[in-house]
């Protein structure tokens, strides 16, 4: 019987592990640079965490199950309720701003399709105790930083930028009562879904339409322009100052962070998550047909629900799935083979314990050192290092048993010089790529 990898669920083989291990490490290189640290949580928690406020959406998608003790647990679908547990936990203890970053594999039961599976890793960045829109231009820095350093500029993505308190006031003066306003942002998350304005408006219609008809929310939606809402916000009382001061400030702290140029005011972006309390964010391929390659917010109120002193928090998580997608559509995805840096290769088959014991040394200093486990030609030798992407070859044969030595061959530039073996043995600088002659100093 063949058993294939359950719907939604990856193998990965080298290849696709190549691609991980470069995004990977472009997710730590930007957070490093960002002074976020790394840390990791248990990959299923109780279910009540998720209960308490990412919302229907997400519990719904969750895979849950009873442990033998009877207790009820999910894989984890994101990781926002895990690091903010892990932060109310220690909360009095942490010098602030606390920076976390994870990159961890999630599960969520959702209908597999292109960029979006049952399993996928996540880079997840938090920043816990600061309130003011810095943290926020931070966050969103970091977005554009990290799409910067994998080659996507603000013309293949962009990251549009919202208010859910300013998104609440403006529904609020078309109608949505208060308590209806979740309802509404339910709805609103989930507009691009509909195949028509017509389609979205039923939906709304029939359960929104007393408080405001979609037709002017739809109206409402379509003033794109950042200074007009802005202005609205102004004039909607003191708390739509203050938001609006904040997204003034937010807006300067982008443009000095170097980010503005991926950014725009978006009122259509309220995010699916329930916890989200004031600025929100999503990127987006320009093509518009994949689903979210990040998205985030401000989130104050979630720490305090799980126990921990009041603590304004913002955050951001970035998929593996829909970045890898877009990449592949804009043709922009790294070609990644397999490199080692040494083939060592035996010219006589007596010499082979000689050739192994280089191959010993050499790994010793960390070098990447393959060799051939059947004794072959060293024509055949030299097709197989070729193939497995070595930089150098090593040919020990007969020089070894009169001077010492053996030939290292450059496979890249064909160059080829004698080198004493007691000196590879210790000292890799033989291998170390040759400065380009036609280079500048
Ligand atoms: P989210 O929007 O649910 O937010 O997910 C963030 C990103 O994870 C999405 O934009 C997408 O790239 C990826 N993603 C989500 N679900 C799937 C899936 N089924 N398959 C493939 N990729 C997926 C959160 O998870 C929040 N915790 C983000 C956050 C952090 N908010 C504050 N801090």
């Amino acid at each position: 019987m063949k058993i294939q990898a359950p719907p939604g669920m990856r193998d990965f083989y080298p290849e696709e592990m190549r691609f991980q291990n470069w995004l990977f490490d472009a997710w730590r290189r930007v957070s490093r640079a960002f002074a976020f640290e790394e840390i990791d949580g248990p990959i299923f928690e109780h279910l009540d965490l998720y209960k308490k406020k990412s919302g229907e959406g997400i519990v719904s998608e969750l895979f849950s199950f009873q442990d033998r003790g009877g207790r009820e647990l999910a894989i984890r679908p994101e990781m926002t309720p895990t690091v903010a547990r892990m932060l109310a936990a220690r909360a009095s203890s942490l010098p602030r701003p606390v920076k976390w970053f994870t990159i961890a594999r999630m599960c969520r039961a959702e209908k597999p399709q292109r960029g979006r599976l049952r399993e996928f890793f996540q880079w997840n960045c938090e920043t816990f105790g600061e309130a003011g829109p810095l943290a926020d231009a931070e966050q969103i820095a970091m977005l554009a930083a990290l799409l910067r350093e994998i080659g996507l500029g603000p013309d293949d993505v962009n990251i549009r930028i919202s208010h859910r308190a300013l998104a609440a006031s403006l529904l609020q003066a078309e109608g949505v009562r208060p308590e209806r306003t979740a309802l509404a942002f339910q709805k609103l998350d989930r507009l691009e879904k509909w195949d028509s304005d017509a389609d979205f408006a039923r939906d709304w219609n029939a359960q929104l339409g007393a408080d405001a008809r979609a037709e002017r929310v739809l109206a409402l939606l379509r003033e794109t322009s950042e200074e007009a809402c802005l202005a609205r916000c102004e004039s909607a009382g003191e708390e739509g100052a203050r938001v609006a001061a904040d997204l003034r400030r937010l807006r300067e702290h982008l443009d000095a962070l170097g980010a503005a140029d991926y950014c725009r005011f978006d009122l259509r972006i309220v995010r699916g998550l329930a916890y989200y309390t004031g600025t929100v964010f999503e990127a987006h391929g320009r093509s518009g047909e994949l689903r979210a390659v990040a998205g985030g917010g401000r989130y104050d109120e979630l720490v305090e629900l799980l126990g921990g002193p009041p603590t304004p928090a913002i955050g951001f998580a970035m998929g593996d799935c829909v970045i890898a997608e877009l990449l592949r559509e804009l043709d922009r995805a790294p070609r990644l083979a397999e490199s080692l840096d040494v083939y060592v290769i035996d010219a006589d088959e007596a010499l082979f314990p000689d050739a192994l014991r280089l191959v010993a040394d050499l790994r010793r200093q960390r070098l990447a050192v393959g060799f051939s486990y059947k004794r072959a030609a060293v024509s055949k030798q030299f097709k197989l290092a070729a193939a497995r992407g070595a930089r150098f070859a090593v040919v020990v044969g007969q020089e070894l048993r009169a001077a010492g030595q053996a030939q290292v061959k450059d496979l890249t530039t064909g160059e080829q010089r004698s080198v004493r073996v007691a000196d590879l043995r210790t000292d890799a600088r033989a291998f170390a790529p040759r400065p380009d002659p036609k280079a500048g100093p």
